[in-house]
């Protein structure tokens, strides 16, 4: 692994880190797992683990939109962690409430416009009300999109579009012969960002767990061992440098992507 130059001082923005700027992918989405054995293996409260995990939120959604990343999505919440014991979800609740409340600042000023993806409906009104606002007042922001995937499923999501089709075929707005590829993704939640080039997941589980499924389709995996609470931005530098000796080749031979004849 090369070496990268010192982040910059201050809010980290003003440098980017060197060699990362060719093939860099677009839209990265990270599974960010390993809070609770973060805060076991030092005999603290799963929640701290939690809490030093929005801690590398903050310095990798810096780290992202530095290198210039166009769309980075975290899975923040899963429409399976409600199942999770009461304190854990209202604390997790809580953080994710202080996060949006105190990087507001931040994201408005460094052109970063806030999404969300999953039934936002079931969040309490804690949460719901700093993160509708942020949406609205970010939505002209176009320098890196961030969007949370909160309340999430991956199945959960393709369903929704499923149903939404056969509403529109039930109006007689749509034939079943229409349906393919582009108008399905069209239907997904994530249809306006640009295709997942990179999905990473810490703490040395090599699952999808239900995130993205749709969208992952072609998109490389990086599983790394470290625990979110450690995964910091010199991480995520290591993570788009390994997707940069990636050669991805869509289906089609490596001779054909080297020689550019991508034509079928
Ligand atoms: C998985 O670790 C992590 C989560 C379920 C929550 C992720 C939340 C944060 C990083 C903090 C808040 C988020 C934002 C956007 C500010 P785990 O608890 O499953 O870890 P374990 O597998 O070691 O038990």
């Amino acid at each position: 692994m090369s070496s990268h130059a010192q982040t910059a001082p201050g809010n980290g923005l003003a440098e980017p880190p060197l060699g990362l700027e060719a093939r860099l992918p677009r839209h990265v989405a990270i599974i960010m797992d390993g809070n609770g054995r973060w805060a076991e293996s030092r005999g603290l409260p799963r929640l701290e683990g939690h809490r030093e995990g929005a801690k590398s939120v903050r310095d990798v959604v810096r780290a992202a939109r530095q290198v210039g990343l166009e769309a980075l999505t975290l899975y923040a919440f899963s429409a399976q962690n409600w199942a999770r014991p009461g304190q854990e979800v209202s604390g997790l609740m809580e953080l994710l409430r202080d996060y949006l409340i105190e990087e507001r600042q931040e994201i408005m000023e460094n052109g970063i416009q806030l999404q969300a993806i999953g039934e936002l409906d079931r969040l309490p009104t804690l949460v719901r009300e700093p993160l509708d606002a942020l949406i609205a007042d970010s939505a002209a922001n176009s320098d890196m999109v961030l969007n949370l995937a909160l309340s999430y499923g991956g199945r959960e999501s393709i369903a929704r579009a499923a149903k939404q089709l056969g509403e529109k075929i039930a109006a007689g707005e749509l034939k079943p012969s229409q349906i393919d590829v582009e108008t399905f993704g069209n239907a997904m939640p994530t249809a306006k960002l640009p295709g997942l080039d990179l999905l990473i997941r810490t703490s040395g589980e090599q699952r999808i767990s239900n995130f993205l499924l749709w969208e992952a389709g072609y998109a490389e995996l990086y599983f790394t061992s470290v625990l979110w609470p450690d995964f910091r931005r010199q991480s995520l530098h290591a993570a788009l440098e390994a997707y940069q000796g990636r050669e991805r080749r869509f289906g089609l031979t490596g001779a054909q992507i080297e020689s550019g004849d991508l034509a079928p």
